[in-house]
Formats: C-alpha cells, sequence, structure tokens
C-alpha cells in the first residue's frame, strides 16, 4: 500500500505535513477504526530557522524527514515543539534529532522531559517551557499554552501570534481521513463530524471536564484565531469556531436531537426480542434509536458504541444475567461508559433463567457515576405479554424524563 502523505504551504512559511494512516485499525490499539486517522505536523520557516510542531508515528519517522527534506535540510531546524508526548506525535522524534543532529531545542513542558526520556532513552537539548510563556522562532511569536489532560497532563497548544494560528495538538481533532486538508465546505465537516465524536468519546472523553476548563482558558486569553491546526484530521479556517463549540458541546454531553442509544445483548435472542420492542417504542415515540446488537451473530465495536453513546439523549441498556452478573460484554461497555460519557437518563432491561442481577449490578454501577436510573424491567425467560407492556412503559418514562 502506498503512503498518503499531503504537505502543503497553507500559510506563509507554514506548512501542513499530514500523512494518512490507511494501516493502523486499532487505534491506541484499543479502538476498532475502519475510517482510519491522520497524523498532522506543522512547520515553520523563517529567516532565522525552523520549527517543527510535533511529529508523526515512529513507523513514518523517515517518511517525515523526506517530507522536511523537501522544504528544507531537517539539520537547519531550531526548535521541535512537543506539545504530547503520546507517540501518535512524538514517535518520529528520535530520527527527527538523529537527522537534525540534535541541534535543535526540544521546546516542552517540564512534565514532558522525563516522559521523553523514558519514551526514547534520548537527552535532547530541552528548553523547557510554562503557561503562558513565548519564544521567538522562525520570525514568529509562539506563545505555549499548557491545556493539561487534553490528552494527557503535559499537553500544550502553541499559539502563532503573527499567523493567528492556534496548533492544538489531539484537541480540535479527529478520526478518519478527510477528503480535503480544510473544513472548506458544508459535505465534508458534516462527513467529517461522526469521526470527531467518536474520537472525543474514546480518546478524551475520561478527561471531558478539561476539555470545558481548557476552552473557557482559550476564551480568557482572547486569541484572534484564524485557524485552528490540529494533530488529527480536518484544519479548520473557513470556520475554527465550529470545532471549538463542538467539542464543547461533546464534553457537556449535549443530545443530537432525539437520539436514544439502544444496546442489547443476547445469548440466545431472547432480550433481543425485548430490545426490539424497547426500539419499536423509541421510534413510535418519535425519538431516533441508534440500536447496536450483541448476539451470535455479531459484535459491534464498543468504539462505535461509545461514540453514539456521547451525544444521545438517553440509553436503554439490555442484557442477561450470567454467572451470577451481567452478559460480561454489555458489563464490560458499561465499564467504558461511565467513565468516558457525561451521565445520561438509563433504561435497564434485564433478563434471567433463574435468577436475576442485572437491574441490581448495572444501576449500582451508573447510578455511582451520576448516571440517573428512569427504570429497570426484568423478566423471566421470555418477554410476555405483560413484560412487553413494561418495556414499552419504561421506555415511555425515558422518554419524558431526558
Ligand atoms: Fe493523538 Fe493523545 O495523541
Amino acid at each position: 500500500m502506498s503512503l498518503r502523505i499531503l504537505c502543503q504551504e497553507i500559510e506563509r512559511g507554514f506548512y501542513l505535513l499530514r500523512v494518512d494512516d490507511e494501516r493502523v485499525n486499532y487505534f491506541e490499539g484499543i479502538w476498532s477504526i475502519p475510517e482510519r486517522v491522520t497524523y498532522n505536523a506543522y512547520l515553520l520557516v523563517g529567516d532565522d530557522g525552523a520549527v517543527l510542531f510535533d511529529g508523526w508515528k515512529t513507523v513514518y519517522a523517515d517518511d517525515l524527514i523526506e517530507v522536511i527534506g523537501g522544504i528544507m535540510s531537517p539539520r537547519d531546524l531550531t526548535h521541535v515543539i512537543v506539545h504530547h508526548v503520546e507517540p501518535d506525535h512524538s514517535g518520529s522524534l528520535p530520527k527527527v534529532l538523529e537527522a537534525n543532529g540534535f541541534r535543535a531545542e526540544v521546546v516542552a513542558h517540564p512534565i514532558a522531559k522525563p516522559m521523553i526520556g523514558s519514551f526514547y532513552k534520548i537527552s535532547p537539548k530541552f528548553r523547557l517551557v510554562r503557561d503562558g510563556e513565548e519564544i521567538s522562532a522562525a520570525g514568529e511569536r509562539i506563545r505555549l499554552i499548557h491545556t493539561p489532560w487534553l490528552h494527557w497532563p503535559e499537553t500544550m497548544m502553541s499559539y502563532l501570534v503573527g499567523h493567528k494560528i492556534l496548533i492544538p495538538c489531539d484537541a480540535f481533532g479527529g478520526y478518519s481521513i478527510p477528503r480535503t486538508i480544510f473544513d472548506d465546505n458544508d459535505e465534508v465537516v458534516r462527513e467529517y463530524l461522526p469521526s470527531v465524536r467518536k474520537y472525543v468519546a474514546t480518546v478524551i472523553g475520561f478527561y471531558r471536564q478539561h476539555i470545558i476548563r481548557n476552552i473557557e482558558k482559550l476564551q480568557g486569553l482572547q486569541l484572534d484565531i484564524s485557524i485552528v491546526a490540529p494533530a488529527h484530521g480536518l484544519v479548520w479556517r473557513r470556520n475554527p469556531q465550529l470545532i471549538i463549540d463542538y467539542y464543547r458541546s461533546l464534553a457537556e454531553g449535549h443530545p443530537d436531537g432525539n437520539k436514544i442509544l439502544v444496546v442489547s445483548g443476547s445469548m440466545y435472542g431472547l432480550m433481543g426480542e425485548a430490545a426490539r420492542i424497547a426500539v419499536e417504542e423509541v421510534e413510535r415515540l418519535g425519538g431516533r434509536a441508534a440500536s447496536y446488537w450483541f448476539n451470535d451473530l455479531e459484535q459491534p465495536p464498543f468504539s462505535e458504541i461509545i461514540g453514539d453513546a456521547i451525544d444521545s439523549r438517553a440509553i436503554i441498556l439490555a442484557a442477561p444475567t450470567y454467572e451470577a452478573g451481567v452478559y460480561p460484554l454489555i458489563d464490560n461497555l458499561v465499564d467504558l461508559i461511565v467513565k468516558k460519557i457525561p451521565p445520561k437518563p438509563v433504561l435497564i432491561l434485564g433478563s434471567y433463567g433463574w435468577a436475576g442481577a442485572v437491574a441490581r449490578r448495572l444501576s449500582e454501577k451508573l447510578a455511582a457515576a451520576g448516571f440517573k436510573i428512569v427504570g429497570a424491567v426484568e423478566f423471566k425467560g421470555s418477554p410476555s405479554e405483560e413484560d412487553a407492556r413494561r418495556i414499552r412503559d419504561g421506555v415511555r418514562k425515558l422518554l419524558e424524563q431526558s
């Protein structure tokens, strides 16, 4: 498979260096991403030096050096800014520094220094910067803003004062390989945003309070931003505020209309039957069911479900009892939901052969994380007419209370 690399001067002396990772199947080795992902590094070239902002994954390090070499000699890099040490952005650092003869200063937050040392066993020249510090390089004033937990504690953003460009690393990024570089048309943005919500939910959802806190911090700085240039996905120049607002909306858990997430686990189809009653009732009442089915034929990826959970209005979880606990796939999913998703109203459906455990176990776990349990319907075996009525009743209450 040939590697797709986009190298474009997007402002005078400011280049996007984007590699489309069409090989990756599981982001962080966890999240299924058939839509793949891009890694965006940036290069600023001026009369008195050149600055590389972040980098690519280790496997693409030689390609990054080649791309830089098409613009300038890597030996002439004066600074490499490491906003974030996660190796999808810093993996190329050792080879880039080697190509540079270790002449450049590595600009990073103090927390990043021991991380870089422990990850890569290198000790380059560091220039450690704290929140709000400015450096002058490549003819530009570069302000470093500490934005902890977006998505690790050391993470910083750069603001190019002259160019009015914000380089926020992971923040304001998303999965997928967008057809274009920029947010220049509505269709591309519409196609892309579902990959943003999936990315936020899976990767940064646990730190959602920090998304809000850091966006407020940026607002307080009153930066004049003409371009948002993230480390994944689209570069925003037509409407940079759109992606900032979308991130905030996801972090706050705002629902996308009447979307109700329904997730059913069923060993032999009996719980699936009950969950289908719930889906029909959701749609009869004007909701839009985003439904996922675990059974003997399919196992949908958790990444998709979590991505749909973050902007759902409410959640219906359906699972049978299993070994005196909860059907394990739904149990594991709920462990992720309570960590990564802002609390939502929930309806639980549980079934059992001889003793029920689902309603109690899931209610305890979800309530402890602040989720509101609107109802729990448990039944023995397959759903009877009376059980079907209780399920429809539960759905109605869920929609009324969400
Ligand atoms: Fe794209 Fe947290 O790294």
